[in-house]
Order: C-alpha cells, then structure tokens, then sequence
C-alpha cells in the first residue's frame, strides 16, 4: 500500500521520502539492540572469563552493564539468536584492537569460557608470556562444551602457554580453523585433529610439538592450509598427505622429517606453496615433483635430498615463482629447460654439487630477479649479456665455482667473485700468433659449449683472432 502511494509522488520526493524511511529504521535498529535483552547468568560468565584473563581489578558490570549492547567490550562479539537472547559469539584477546585489554602477568585460561555456549570464535595472543614466571596451560577438559558451536580457535604468540595440545580438543568437530601460532606447546600432535573434517586452517608453527605427523591428518580433505613448520616433529611424512586434495599452502619447514618426499604429494595439484626446507629429507626430487603444477613457491632447501635436475619436466611449472633447492646435495647439471619457466622470479640451486655450464638462456627468463648459483661445480664462461650482470647485481650469484670464468671487457659490470677467463697472448718474431688458454678448459669444452658445431668453434676462433690482432696492433703502434 505504502509503496503505491509512493510510486504517484513526484521522484524528488520519492528520495526525500527514503531517506526519511531510513534514517527512521536505523534509528529503531539501534533502539532494539540497545535493549538487547541479555541473560545474567550470561553476563557474570563473560565478566569472569575476563577478569581470569586482565584480573579481579576489572570492573565489567561497572564498566560494561550491558556488553552485547549499549556498552560493549572490546573484542567481544554478540549476535542475537532463536531464543530471542542475545550470546556472545566470539571473544578475541590480544592487541589486535585499540583499546584492547592486557591480559595481567598471572592471567589463566579460565574454565568459566566453556559456558559460554554459543562461542563460535576465541582468539587469545600475546596474552601468557612468560613461561618461566607464570606458565599456563590449555584445560584438560570440558572441549565437548564447545563441540556444537566453536568454529575457530587461534591462540597465537603466548610463550608462556605451555604444556601439551589435549586430546579432548579433538571433539570440535565444527571446528574449521585451528591456529596454535607461536606458543611453547610440547609434546605429540594429537591425533584427535583428523576428525575435524571441516577443517580448512590447521596452523601449528613455532611451538615445540615432536614426533611424526599422525597418518590420519589425511582425513582433513577440506584443507587449505597446513603449517607444522619450526617445531621439531620427525620420522617420514605419511602417504596420507596426498589426501589432502584441496590443499593450497603445506609448510613443513625447519623440523627434523626424514625419509622421501611421498610421491602421492603429487596429487595436490592445487597446491601453491610446497615449503619443507630444513629437514632430513633424502631420495632425489624426481618422481614427486613433477606433477604439483599449480606451485608457485617450492622451497625445499637445506636437505640432504640428493639426485638431480634432469628427470624433472621444468616446462610444466609455468606458474612457479620462487624455487629454492639450495643446499639440496644435487649433482648434475643445470638443465636449459628450467628456463621454460617464465613466472620464475627467484631460483637459488646455491650450494650443491652441480656441475657443467650455465645456460646463458636462463637471462630470457622476463620475471626473473635473482639468480643463486654460488657454491657449486659449475664451469665454462658465463656468456649473459651486460644488461644482465648490471640488472641482477650482486643477485646474480655465481661466485665459489671454482672452474667459472666470465668474457671480460673494459668498463663492463663484472659478475661478483668471478674471474674473467684468461686469454694468454703471445707474441713471435714479427707475425703474431694466439695462444688462447681459458682457464683450465680446452679446445673440446669451447666447442661444447657452443652447441657442439664446429662451425661456430670456427667463427668464434676467427673472431677473437681478429680481435685479438686489432687489440696487437693498436698496442704496438
Ligand atoms: C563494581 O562496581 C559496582 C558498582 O559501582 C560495585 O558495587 C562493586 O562492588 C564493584 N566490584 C568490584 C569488584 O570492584
Ligand atoms: C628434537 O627432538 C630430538 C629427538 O627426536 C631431540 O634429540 C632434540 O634435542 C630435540 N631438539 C629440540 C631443539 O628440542
Ligand atoms: C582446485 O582448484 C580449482 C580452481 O580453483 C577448483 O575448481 C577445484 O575444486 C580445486 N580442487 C580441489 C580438489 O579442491
Ligand atoms: C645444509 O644442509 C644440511 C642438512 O642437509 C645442514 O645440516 C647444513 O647446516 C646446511 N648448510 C648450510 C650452509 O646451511
Ligand atoms: C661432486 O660431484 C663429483 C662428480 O661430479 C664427485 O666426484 C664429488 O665427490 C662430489 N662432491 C661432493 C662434495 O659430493
Ligand atoms: C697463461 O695461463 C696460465 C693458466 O691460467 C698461467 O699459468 C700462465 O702464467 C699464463 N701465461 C702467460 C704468458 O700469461
């Protein structure tokens, strides 16, 4: 009925006659929360939850008579429900917000938050410190309070939040993110965490956690982001991780994992981040990387990983960015296919045992910031062209090969740490003849390294005799 009446006013009006309408519904929205009816047993257990963490000194139902209301705390979230009442619904604690509370230096985990029923997200950082002067540690019990609604638990930089991750966490089976970032957690990785199957957030980095990787975290098949790194978990990944088919981001790094990587790694083809650098990891590269094709990041540097560059099919990585092999024990040598990928920003196969010439194709590759080669066997002229060596600078590694020269000429920027390749010259009675010696190489590697025909090996010593006589006869005349 309103709305014809409406629609036969002039438009000017109609605007005018909205914004009437909306002012006036935000006005009553206001007024509905601000009576936000709220049961009491609700609020004494949201001011006790805080007061566990800041201290007795708060104040709430001073401070704060109506929290989901007219007077809301900081951090804590209310949504109204069925039941005409309105919850907390989530509880972050931690200096994410302005006027945030500090939890106090003798702060606990106060059992008091397990009442609070519709609680869908409880993040607590920086809140437990000191795990010398007060340790804190995750309730034992009570988890299955929160089985029904708790969605995402995050407890992020408390060093003094000690002790073990407890099994009964494992009944949150709503749970989709579990962030335990930065704490001083010990023991194993409960293997209660794989009947999460609504899991996309598993984070479990910088704490002290030990032993192996439970078989059944392959159970987890929405996840999108696992991160166990900087703990000092061991034994062989499982095969199970394949499982993992939604996986975006796996960080394994700086633990003590040995064994393979499992070939079923293979099958996260969504993957984009693969980082499982600083570990024991052993048995080559090939037969599991060929098939991760969305990855844009691979690190797997500082493992004893061994094996070469040659069984893998670089061209199928066109989305890749950074690869790390560095310190990875690979022979061999560095393939002219891994200039196939175009996205590559960062490729560091620094410190390993590789060997042969470097492709000068590799300078073709458009996205390409730093070029890490140092510290191999690598040998041969550097053939890249100026532009390369002033655009890279000193990211351009090559130094610590012994058997590597570069071409020099006056006032060219240098490749750092490498020698320019030695032309001997001599001169006899009248008529000058070159003697070339490059460094240690002979005639057969010059010609190797310039495709194997002869035809150029002939060019190219017509070319620097030339050069050579040009440069003679200036000097003596
Ligand atoms: C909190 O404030 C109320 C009202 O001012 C007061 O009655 C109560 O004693 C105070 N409680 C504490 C613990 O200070
Ligand atoms: C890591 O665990 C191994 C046993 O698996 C132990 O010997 C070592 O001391 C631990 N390292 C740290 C830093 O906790
Ligand atoms: C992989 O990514 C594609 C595109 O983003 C998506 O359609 C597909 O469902 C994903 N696969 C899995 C197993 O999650
Ligand atoms: C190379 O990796 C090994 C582990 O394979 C590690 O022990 C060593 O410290 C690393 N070397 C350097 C220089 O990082
Ligand atoms: C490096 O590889 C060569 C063979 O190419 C081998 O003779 C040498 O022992 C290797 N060095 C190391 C440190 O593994
Ligand atoms: C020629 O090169 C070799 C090896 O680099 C060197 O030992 C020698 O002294 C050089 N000879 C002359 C005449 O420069």
């Amino acid at each position: 009925m309103l709305r014809m009446a409406i629609s036969f006013l002039p438009w000017k009006w109609q605007c005018f006659l909205c914004f009437v309408l909306l002012i006036f519904s935000c006005y009553c929205e206001g007024q509905d929360s601000s009576l936000s009816p709220m049961k009491n047993k609700e609020k004494e257990i949201i001011y006790s939850v805080i007061q566990g963490f800041v201290g007795n000194w708060w104040n709430g139902s001073y401070l704060y008579p109506d929290p989901c209301g007219m007077t809301p705390i900081e951090g804590v979230s209310c949504e109204q429900y069925d039941d005409g009442f309105w919850h907390v619904t989530a509880v972050n604690f931690g200096p994410v917000f302005d006027n945030f509370l500090m939890c106090n230096h003798d702060a606990q985990f106060p059992q008091q938050i397990f009442n609070l029923k519709h609680l869908r997200v409880l993040s607590l950082s920086s809140c437990f410190l000191s795990p010398t002067q007060n340790p804190a540690k995750l309730p034992i019990s009570n988890w299955e309070k929160f089985s029904h609604s708790l969605e995402s638990l995050t407890l992020r930089s408390n060093p003094g939040l000690v002790g073990t991750i407890p099994f009964g966490i494992g009944s949150l089976s709503k749970l989709q993110s579990l962030v335990l970032l930065e704490n001083g957690l010990t023991g194993e990785l409960p293997p209660s965490i794989g009947n999460f199957i609504k899991l996309r957030q598993l984070v479990l980095a910088g704490n002290c956690l030990v032993g192996e990787i439970p078989a059944n975290y392959g159970r987890l098949s929405e996840l999108l982001i696992f991160d166990a790194s900087r703990n000092n978990l061991s034994g062989v990944l499982p095969s199970t991780l394949g499982l993992l088919d939604s996986l975006l981001k796996l960080d394994l790094s700086n633990n003590m994992l040995e064994g393979e990587l499992p070939r079923e790694i293979g099958r996260l083809k969504n993957l984009t981040l693969l980082d499982i650098s600083h570990n024991k990891l052993r048995g080559g590269l090939a037969k599991t990387l060929k098939e991760l094709v969305s990855l844009k990041h691979l690190v797997l540097s500082n493992n004893p990983i061994g094996g070469d560059l040659l069984g893998i099919r670089w061209q199928n990585f066109q989305s890749i960015e950074a690869l790390d092999l560095s310190n990875t024990s690979l022979e061999g040598s560095v393939p002219e296919t891994m200039a196939t990928m175009k996205r590559l920003r960062f490729l560091d196969l620094s410190n390993n045992n590789l060997s042969g010439s470097l492709s000068r194709s590799l300078e073709k590759l458009p996205c390409l910031r730093a070029l890490h080669v140092n510290g191999n066997n690598l040998r041969g002229r550097l053939e890249f062209s100026e532009t390369f060596y002033m655009k890279m600078g000193m990211r351009f590694a090559a130094w610590n090969n012994a058997n590597l020269c570069y071409i020099a000429k006056p006032r060219n920027q240098m490749p750092y740490g490498i020698k320019p390749c030695v032309q001997n010259i001599t001169i006899s009675e009248g008529v000058s003849t070159v003697k070339r010696s490059e460094g240690n190489y002979d005639d057969s590697f010059i010609v190797a390294s310039l495709g194997g025909s002869s035809f150029y090996a002939l060019c190219w010593v017509f070319t620097v005799n030339v050069v050579i006589n040009v440069f003679l006869w200036n000097m003596l005349f």
